[in-house]
């Protein structure tokens, strides 16, 4: 199977070719770029297409043929705070208000620039009013390093998106995920919220808990879900492997709130259920990273004895530099594309053999049935999927421990005698070759990274980001790419290694 259609693309490391629109332009002499920063995305993709309607050309990126900067409620600092940080602090483009497009759309060709259109400078005081400034909206643009300084508000915010992930409200999630990530990249220790005027992705709900934590040390809203026994019991219920936000919810409207309710109940648990329900405790212990290259060692060597030649690859968390994780991810591939297939059977029936698996569940690889695979360059059917299609084993392991894994016991006693092992999750995914980038991408995270990166390639690339592929909307075909590196690059953006994507 040859899943990605190989065509050569013609590109040089930018999206510059792609955004020249000159033909359908009425006005050469005039390019402009809509700043997305407190317009919003939306409102920027409907002014561009009402503004190329009208025979203008409207450039996705800034490059030195921009004419107009069109902005809205930016004052003309942080519109040139935003151009120095993109490299083009010295552009002579004109930095007009919206009112200068309106007024342009409705006549129908380019206005005259009053003075009214022109943006007013004003002072910036501090520095990091000038460090805010320069933020980019989507966190796959920013570096983000696992130390930063703004810990009290992250780890607030991230409590009310966890909450909010448990209530199944993804759209209030996401807003206090990008909110935390843009505490995590900016770059002080917020002491004041003016600080963070102009910074991307705080909406006025994230702004009032960080305002609440500045005047009180605590956020009421925070605290008060922190102590819910509705945020508890979910929290609680969904730590059991197998057990999502679905089966939780369910279970606490009957009533369950706790390990021993839910073994009372008579509930029936599936097998996944059962193996997380044996494993609770050891489970919701985090996986060290010399726990995590102990089962290293032992995927190697099994996917080793299996298939020579064959690539094991740390991911996640871990990949990112994190020294300890829910689980442990690994990506294998073999050079020879097809020599991969079927591995994960043959690597279980190893480990099993050897007695260090608890729980697995295994997929086979179902990219060709998935329907985003067209054999014609058709455009991939779910474009923004975050679910990928490979061959992969989920499973529960007896990691060995140098000592006697005794401190759980020592507090619940009921296995009696000591152990050499901990249980730990952990994740096998195997991708053909072609496709490794891609998966390498896909299985690093942080998850806000990964999808803020389908995000900008969806909105401001027209392209359509898998764990599989890259596929252009616009050209119709697909782009392939054997690093990383290559594809940030057909994104047009700066490479971010995985230790600076803790989004
Ligand atoms: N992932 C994925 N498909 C899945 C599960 C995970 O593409 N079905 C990706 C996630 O998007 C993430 C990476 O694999 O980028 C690792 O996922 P996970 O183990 O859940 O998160 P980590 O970042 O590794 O966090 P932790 O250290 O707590 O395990
Ligand atoms: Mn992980
Ligand atoms: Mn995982």
């Amino acid at each position: 199977m040859v899943p990605l259609k190989r065509r050569k693309v013609s590109w040089t490391g930018g999206a510059s070719t792609s955004d020249s629109r000159d033909d359908a332009s009425k006005f050469p002499q005039v390019v402009l770029f809509l700043l997305e920063r407190k317009m919003g995305t939306s409102r920027r993709i409907f002014l561009t297409e009402l503004g190329r309607k009208k025979g203008f050309r409207v450039d996705e990126v800034f490059t030195e043929n921009v004419t107009h900067v069109i902005s809205e409620k930016n004052s003309g600092d942080e519109v040139r705070g935003w151009l120095s940080s993109q490299g083009h602090g010295s552009t002579p483009a004109h930095l007009v208000d919206i009112s200068w497009l309106t007024e342009s759309l409705s006549a129908g060709c380019p206005a005259h620039i009053l003075q009214r259109h022109r943006l007013t400078e004003r002072q910036t005081s501090s520095r990091d009013e000038a460090a805010a400034f320069s933020m980019p909206v989507y966190a796959c643009q920013r570096r983000t390093t696992l130390d930063h300084r703004n810990a009290v508000f992250t780890e607030a915010l991230s409590l009310l998106a966890e909450n909010a992930e448990l209530s199944e409200d993804g759209g209030r999630a996401v807003a206090f995920r990008r909110a935390a990530a843009t505490l995590k990249a900016f770059p002080e220790q917020v002491t004041d919220a003016r600080q963070l005027r102009g910074c991307p992705c705080l909406g006025r709900h994230s702004l009032g808990v960080i305002q609440d934590i500045l005047e009180n040390g605590t956020s009421r809203e925070v605290e008060a879900t922190r102590r819910s026994e509705r945020f508890q019991a979910l929290k609680l219920l969904t730590g059991i492997f197998g057990v999502g936000t679905k089966t939780a919810a369910q279970w606490f409207r009957e009533g369950i709130r706790n390990l021993p309710q839910l073994l009372q109940s008579g509930c029936a648990l599936n097998g996944a259920q059962r193996a997380g329900v044996a494993h609770y405790d050891d489970l919701t212990q985090d996986v060290t990273k010399a726990e995590a290259d102990v089962v290293g060692r032992i995927v190697e060597e099994a996917v080793g004895a299996e298939l020579p030649g064959a690539r094991v690859v740390l991911v996640g968390g871990f990949r990112r530099g994190k020294p300890s994780g829910h689980d442990v991810d690994f990506l294998i591939t073999h050079p020879q594309e097809g020599r991969e297939e079927g591995l994960i059977p043959k690597v279980v029936a190893r480990l099993e053999a050897r007695d260090f698996l608890l729980y697995h569940k295994s997929s086979r690889n179902s990219y060709a049935e998935a329907n985003v695979a067209p054999a014609r360059p058709a455009r991939p059917a779910r474009p923004a999927s975050s679910m990928d299609h490979f061959e992969r084993c989920l499973s529960i392991w007896k990691v060995p421990t140098p000592e006697p894994h005794s401190h759980r016991d020592d507090a619940a006693p009921r296995r009696g005698e000591c152990r050499r092992w901990r249980a730990a999750r952990v994740d096998l995914v195997v991708c053909p070759f072609s496709q490794f980038a891609f998966a390498l991408l896909g299985w690093t995270g942080s998850k806000l990274f990964e999808r803020e990166l389908r995000r900008w390639a969806a909105h401001r690339k027209d392209m359509s980001l898998s764990s599989h592929a890259l596929y252009d909307n616009k050209q119709r075909e697909f782009l392939p790419a054997a690093t990383e590196e290559e594809i940030f690059a057909h994104l047009a953006l700066e490479y971010v290694p995985p230790s600076e994507r803790n989004a």
